[in-house]
């Protein structure tokens, strides 16, 4: 495209700033800022912009009037399943993963600002005793579960891990697992990609430059999932591999139970083609979305969305009607996710007011201390209104959710809260196990000797547990997984 017609281009989209300083910049710089011009398209993006103003105007009008709470037909919750039900579910799951008929989607292309850690936060180690990082106890828990398959159907199990990166987490997330000899899993099962981007704009629309030479842009959320998954052909190779249920989840969780068995059990045996996990909010007022209907279509209402009245309103039992709090933890069929590649376009648009770098009037630039543009985002979760058969899966919160968003300062939802949550919740299942263990013991089992407190009995029973920092492992494993010829 010559100058002219770039201007010509931009003119016509409002966009013409973009090219202020054309004649400030090289020959090199012109071409790379042509070229990231060229890849969007302008009309689109201009729409996506208003869109997202207009939908966040919609968001900040209260919905509760056509809101109601999830059908108990739609809903189980674990700790009330009785033992048979559990056991169930975990058979069918876990026949489903001997088949190699289970993908795990992890979405890590957030940018972990509030971490503030520079690196993916799939690498963080939150100081336990062995200090893995969030992605080898993710990849230890999904070898556990291929022996557990074996046990239990006599076939070994085989899960494959979509891990969905940013231009941001791509190249070092990729060699990091590389480093770590993937954590002990085959190399063929484990497949990279990359979400898209959207450019920042300003507050009226315009998009801002990071540079004189390059737009300024961040990821587009992690429900750009589902373009992601068609443009980059993951929905063929999950088709190829003959892959059927997909679990979805945060990286961020470091209770999360990868591939759970029992929620897979669950999706397949409703016929459910979206599901999430959730947890029962612990009081009104957690800044947590629920997962709810409103207007009959399932969402996510986010806790700003809610009148007091609606997050305060409790049920006959003294529970909370809007209780089902969402942790980004969801099941999607095979079947679901080609449907929803046709529906992309209609997903709401979040905007984020946020400080965004740019090149000021004089062609300096500024790191701003305000907000000076808006980000904008789409969720994985709002998909669940094109559902036909959505299901909920309400799980204990101390076994299941702990999310590292924050640092210490925060003192919530940081390293040391994740660290103490696995450090409770092993104490508990060495204590389930007959061992005996006091509450200042620091004590981390290691997933490749059990998953969710299984097979410990033996190991651990009438065993007293007084040395801290302890790490109970596996007696085949490495540094990286278990030892060659183990996986
Ligand atoms: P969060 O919304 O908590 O964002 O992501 P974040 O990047 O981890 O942290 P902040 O907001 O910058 O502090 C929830 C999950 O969605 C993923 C994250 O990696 C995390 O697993 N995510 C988020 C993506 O995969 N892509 C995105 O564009 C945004």
């Amino acid at each position: 495209m010559s100058y002219e017609k770039l201007k010509d281009y931009l003119t016509y989209h409002g966009q013409e700033h973009l090219i202020k300083y054309w004649l400030d910049i090289s020959d090199n710089e012109r071409e790379q800022l042509a070229g990231e011009i060229r890849k969007l398209d302008l009309g689109e993006m201009n729409e996506i912009f208003r869109r997202s103003m207009e939908s966040t105007q919609l968001i900040l009008e209260k919905q509760d009037n056509d809101l109601k709470p999830i059908p108990q037909t739609h809903y189980e919750s674990v700790s009330s399943l009785s033992q048979s039900k559990f056991e169930e579910y975990e058979r069918i799951g876990f026949e489903e993963i001997s088949k190699g008929n289970v993908g795990v989607l992890l979405l890590a292309g957030g940018q972990a600002t509030r971490l503030g850690f520079g690196h993916p936060k799939g690498m963080y180690d939150v100081g336990l005793p062995s200090h893995k990082s969030l992605f080898q106890i993710q990849a230890e828990r999904i070898c556990r579960l291929h022996r557990m398959s074996e046990e239990k159907t006599g076939k070994y199990g085989k899960i494959t891990w979509y891990i969905m990166t940013s231009e941001h987490t791509m190249g070092p997330t990729v060699r990091f697992f590389k480093d770590h000899s993937y954590f002990g899993l085959n190399e063929d099962d484990i497949v990279f990609f990359e979400q898209g981007t959207l450019p920042c704009f300003d507050f009226d629309g315009k998009i801002i430059l990071d540079e004189k030479y390059h737009l300024s842009s961040a990821p587009d959320g992690n429900g750009g999932l589902y373009r992601a998954l068609k443009s980059q052909g993951i929905l063929d190779d999950i088709k190829r591999r003959g892959v059927e249920h997909l679990h979805a989840h945060s990286v961020d969780n470091i209770l999360i139970k990868v591939a759970d068995p029992v929620f897979i059990g669950y999706c397949k045996s409703k016929n459910a083609d979206c599901a999430a996990k959730v947890v029962q909010k612990s009081s009104p007022s957690e800044p947590v979305g629920v997962v709810c209907r409103v207007n009959g279509h399932y969402k996510v209402v986010e806790y700003s969305e809610l009148t007091d009245e609606a997050a305060e309103r409790k049920n006959p039992d003294g529970r909370l009607t809007f209780s089902a709090g969402n942790i980004c933890n969801h099941y999607f069929s095979a079947d679901f996710l080609n449907k929803i590649s046709d529906f992309e376009k209609k997903l709401k648009l979040h905007l984020a007011k946020k400080k965004i770098p740019f090149v000021d009037s004089l062609g300096i630039k500024q790191k701003p201390t305000l907000p000076n543009g808006i980000k904008i985002e789409k969720f994985i979760f709002d998909v669940f209104e094109f559902a036909e058969n959505f299901i909920c899966l309400e799980v204990d919160r101390d076994v299941e959710f702990s999310a590292l968003k924050n640092s210490d300062e925060a003192k919530k939802d940081c390293p040391s809260t994740a660290r103490e949550d696995v450090l409770r919740l092993h104490r508990k299942y060495i204590r389930q196990a007959g061992g005996i263990i006091a509450d200042d013991i620091e004590l981390e089992i290691s997933p490749l000797l059990s998953y969710g407190g299984e097979d410990l009995k033996e190991l651990v029973e009438n065993e007293v547990f007084a040395i801290s920092p302890f790490h109970l492992k596996s007696m085949h494993e490495t540094t990286n997984g278990y030892k060659n010829g183990n996986h």
